[in-house]
């Protein structure tokens, strides 16, 4: 019988995860399907369960559902618990297994398809909100001389520097203290949708191997123009964090990973 997965969200109609994960269970000869559900905003539990009562074996989890869905899961990653929400539930039995993927994806995508080095570089982390947050341990994990969290609303960065504080050499500035410069520099603030971008100072830029967008789209977001017009050396959008993501949670369900470089030139060519 052919294994049930889906994405839930609202809005979910362009959501990408139902080509993503066809492409993977092509490649690796996996039996499943993969739809799409749209909940109502008040109706995730409600929606959840039917999915389960009906056979269903996993959901990825996107907005604005990543909060309940941590508090549906029954048991909770270490990574989920420390971003404080789910991207990915897996059902066994009674229980709802909550992951976060989000992070890990992140930092696979700079790694392996980036080809940036983390450890022991200085890293920015423009934003303090939930994108921002299922970031941090996965950053701090790859060792890297130092993590800044920049935020607008200061208050909120530096909460996350003092919750996380123990897990590695964080530390909380507002836009106008930043008077160094970094290596890697990650927009993790909701800017771009608004088509705004976050005041940097232009000196943060200077040394910078990559300044990386955690959105996608079809062009270049101001954010991405800033950084290289003041002298990053290469900017990068969040595609290939959200294919990598996705490989993770295709991992976490069926114990195969995935080949993700084809399944993300073909994002890249519908864009
Ligand atoms: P998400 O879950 O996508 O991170 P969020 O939790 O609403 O969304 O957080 C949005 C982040 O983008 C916050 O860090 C927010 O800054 P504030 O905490 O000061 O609100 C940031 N943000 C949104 N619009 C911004 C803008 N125009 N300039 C700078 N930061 C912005």
């Amino acid at each position: 019988m052919t294994d049930r997965y889906a994405v839930i969200g609202n809005p979910i109609a362009h959501s990408k995860s139902p080509v993503i994960h066809a492409e993977f269970a092509r490649q690796t000869g996996q039996d499943i399907s993969y739809e799409c559900i749209l909940a109502p905003v008040d109706g995730f539990r409600a929606a959840v369960d039917t999915f389960r009562a009906e056979g269903g074996q996993g959901l990825s989890v996107t907005l604005p559902f990543k909060l309940e869905a941590c508090a549906y899961a029954t048991q909770l990653s270490d990574r989920a618990q420390a971003a404080g929400a789910v991207n990915q539930l897996k059902f066994e039995g009674t229980d709802a297994f909550g992951d976060n993927t989000d992070g890990a994806g992140l930092v696979r995508d700079l790694q392996s398809n980036q080809r940036v080095h983390l450890a022991g570089r200085r890293i920015l982390l423009v934003g303090a909100g939930g994108a921002a947050q299922g970031a941090i341990v996965p950053l701090l994990e790859c060792h890297p001389a130092v993590l800044v969290v920049a935020n607008r609303t200061v208050a909120k960065a530096q909460a996350l520097a003092t919750r996380f504080a123990a897990r590695g050499p964080i530390r909380a500035a507002t836009f106008e203290e930043l008077d160094s410069r970094f290596d890697v520099i990650l927009n993790a603030t909701a800017a771009s949708i608004g088509g705004e971008c976050p005041p940097l100072p232009e000196a943060v830029y200077e040394d910078c191997s990559l300044a990386y967008e955690m959105m996608y789209g079809r062009g270049q977001t101001l954010f991405m123009e800033q950084a290289l017009a003041a002298g990053a050396a290469r900017v990068a959008d969040g595609l290939g964090m959200l294919v990598e993501q996705a490989a993770e949670a295709f991992e976490l369900w069926r114990g195969v990973r995935p080949e993700t470089a084809p399944v993300l030139a073909l994002l890249r060519s519908q864009l």
